[in-house]
């Protein structure tokens, strides 16, 4: 017969072994042993039927305390142990805040790309959308359609790389002289108003100091009801004063032929050359800087545009030599040379996306 001195020793036996128990499996077999169906409090509670009515009270009275108080030291010692290992876990991962940030090396910015991100954050600000066309073009849209007469030698002037491949008219594909050709394909696009930059890679057999085969462009494109000269003047103005941060900036706009322009000028900056360094802005002196017009009645109606009703403004400038002039950098063929000191010394941080608020430079 079991007595409650029994029940006594279970007790002291299963709390032992509860604290013993250090890990979770461990719990959990301790658990169905004392617990289950098959588990020594089930098989005492068996006995009961056997007993008298009195016996039965006292002892089932003291098996219940018996059975809640070795749950409740499991479920507590599990929850424990589960906070532990909680405790473990956060210890092993923790981070410290208080850290400088590990700045991955993810190499310099090139002053080409710099400054096409530059110029679309000032011209985006003004209202102009960015557009891109292909480096190899057709005939039509670098040169025809912008009223290069055919077989003119306006189209060998522009030193231009011909493809050998012949299309079925016999007509051979470019390298793009300029960037020209992307208002070609806004305008047949579509329809004014039109507000556009674009920029990117121009070829032409060309290898100096100032020139290269490959060069950048950036050219802006207006086409509204009315536009004028004097609005290309003052966006012209704005944009310079914001790529070169001056507050003041004066422009000379000389009379020039551009095929797709009419008039055509180019135009100059002012700046200072005293003291042995170039200063943009204002000054006695003036630097070329641009190409610049009134597009043309014959490439509106090449693009489908009616010159009866839309006029626009065009402009074109070498995003190269915007950068050498605002970056300091001597020799145009060095930005081409994939020499990564060089790049380490003028490039920039990709961490530092240029923007109007922040500044462009
Ligand atoms: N396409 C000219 C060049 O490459 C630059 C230029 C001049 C572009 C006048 C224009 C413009 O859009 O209106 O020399």
């Amino acid at each position: 017969m079991t007595t409650n001195t029994d029940l006594e020793e279970l007790e002291r036996t299963l709390l032992a072994r509860v604290a013993a128990a250090n890990d979770e499996a461990a719990l959990e077999a301790l658990r169905v042993e004392a617990l289950g169906k098959q588990g020594s409090i089930s098989a005492l509670m068996k006995n009961l039927g056997a007993m008298s009515p009195d016996e039965r009270k006292t002892f089932g009275a003291a098996l219940n305390v018996l059975k809640d108080k070795v749950t409740e030291e499991i479920v507590t010692k599990k929850a424990a142990m589960a906070e532990a290992a909680l405790d473990r876990q956060l210890q092993a991962e923790a981070v410290d805040v208080t850290l400088p940030p590990v700045r991955p090396r993810l190499g310099a910015i090139h002053p080409v790309s710099q400054v096409m991100e530059e110029m679309a954050a000032i011209f985006g600000e003004m209202g102009f959308a960015v557009e891109e066309g292909p480096d190899i073009e057709t005939d039509f849209n670098n040169f025809t359609a912008l009223n290069f007469p055919k077989n003119h030698p306006a189209r060998e002037l522009q030193d231009t790389f011909f493809l050998n491949a012949r299309d079925e008219q016999g007509e051979r594909k470019v390298l793009r002289t300029h960037t020209s050709p992307v208002q070609v394909r806004t305008m047949l696009r579509q329809k004014p108003p039109i507000r556009m930059i674009c920029m990117g890679r121009t070829f032409r057999k060309d290898w100096d100091a100032t020139h290269t085969p490959m060069f950048h462009q950036i050219e802006g494109l207006v086409i509204d009801e009315t536009t004028s000269m004097a609005d290309l003047k003052s966006v012209l103005t704005a944009a310079l004063k914001a790529y070169f941060e001056v507050d003041d900036v004066k422009l000379r706009f000389r009379p020039h032929h551009f095929p797709f322009t009419e008039p055509s000028a180019e135009v100059d900056v002012g700046c200072d050359r005293s003291g042995g360094t170039l200063k943009i802005g204002t000054g006695d002196d003036w630097l070329e800087i641009l190409g610049s017009g009134m597009v043309h009645p014959n490439v509106l109606k090449n693009c489908g545009i009616d010159p009866e009703k839309y006029q626009g403004y065009a402009f074109g400038m070498g995003i190269d030599r915007l950068a050498m002039l605002k970056y300091g950098m001597p020799d145009l063929r060095d930005l081409f040379a994939n020499d990564t000191r060089w790049l380490k010394h003028y490039g920039f941080s990709p961490f530092l996306l240029p923007g109007l608020a922040q500044g462009v430079g």
